[in-house]
């Protein structure tokens, strides 16, 4: 398989905090890779250093071959990789559809001519359309943001991601906070997305579903990778179970 990220001896400090702490790891062409681990464990910073929201303390991220680490996030956008945050930030007061248009448009910009191009094109519209078809948002497109519900923000959050046409897709928690049902929806997402061979990386407190939907894990705890495999190798890890367990005594 082809390795599309390498990172090799990756820190990031915030002052005396390492919140990533010497971590090599690698993303494979195809795989939905699984990060998991307890709170604070250095999740939301991997993917903030990967997609170039903090400038790494120390180490290399090479996508395709190139060192890209230190790039700011509208040039990793543009290189390919795209992350949804734990957070929604969509645009509110835009609708469903007007959002995924301005997402598909970062491949647009060359300069400020470019925003008074028309952006809604028919090849435009067109992709929009196949993308909210297949995210389960058609029906409520002309509706605004902020008008809907949580679990449709998150899947907004995924055609915005999924309208840049990235080589990465990194979601983080996709199913915090939802209902049973939408995150029944949002596995179901996430698993046409794999189907079509899409490469992912997807950050879940919910064990359940990280081991159902992928191929490998890997376990962060204090920023360092603690073990690394299968999800049945790494369901029955000691260090796993330890840390996880640690985690349910200070609730
Ligand atoms: N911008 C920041 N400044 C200072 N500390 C931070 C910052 N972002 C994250 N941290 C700290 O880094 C650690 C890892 O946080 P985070 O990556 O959000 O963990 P996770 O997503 O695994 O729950 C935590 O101790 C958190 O408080
Ligand atoms: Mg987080």
């Amino acid at each position: 398989m082809r390795e599309i990220v390498r990172i090799e001896g990756l820190k990031m400090y915030f002052g005396g905090l390492k919140a990533i702490d010497n971590l090599d790891m690698s993303i494979y062409e195809h795989e939905t890779l699984g990060i998991i681990g307890p709170n604070g464990a250095g999740k939301t910073t991997l993917f903030n250093v990967i997609c170039g929201v903090y400038k790494p303390t120390d180490g290399k991220i090479i996508l395709n071959g190139q060192e890209v680490q230190g790039s700011p996030p509208y040039e990793m956008a543009r290189k390919g990789i795209a992350r949804t945050f734990q957070i929604s930030k969509p645009l509110y007061d835009l609708t469903i559809l007007d959002n995924v248009v301005a997402a598909s448009g970062i491949h647009e910009y060359t300069g400020i001519r470019s925003f008074f191009k028309k952006s809604h094109t028919k090849e435009v519209l067109e992709k929009v359309h196949d993308i909210l078809e297949l995210v389960g948002l058609s029906e409520i497109e002309h509706k605004k943001a902020r008008e809907v519900s949580l679990g449709y923000l998150r899947r907004l959050e995924i055609a915005r991601a999924l309208a840049t046409e990235p080589q990465l897709l990194m979601l983080d928690e996709p199913c915090a906070g939802l209902s049973n049902f939408a995150i029944n929806e949002i596995t179901e997402l996430v698993l046409k997305l794999k189907e079509q061979g899409k490469t992912i990386v997807l950050i879940e407190h919910n064990l359940p579903i990280t081991m159902k939907v992928c191929d490998r894990i890997i376990v962060l705890n204090y920023g360092q990778k603690i073990a690394e495999g299968t999800p049945e190798k790494v369901q029955n890890d000691k260090k796993v179970i330890e840390a996880y367990l640690g985690e349910e005594d200070e609730d």
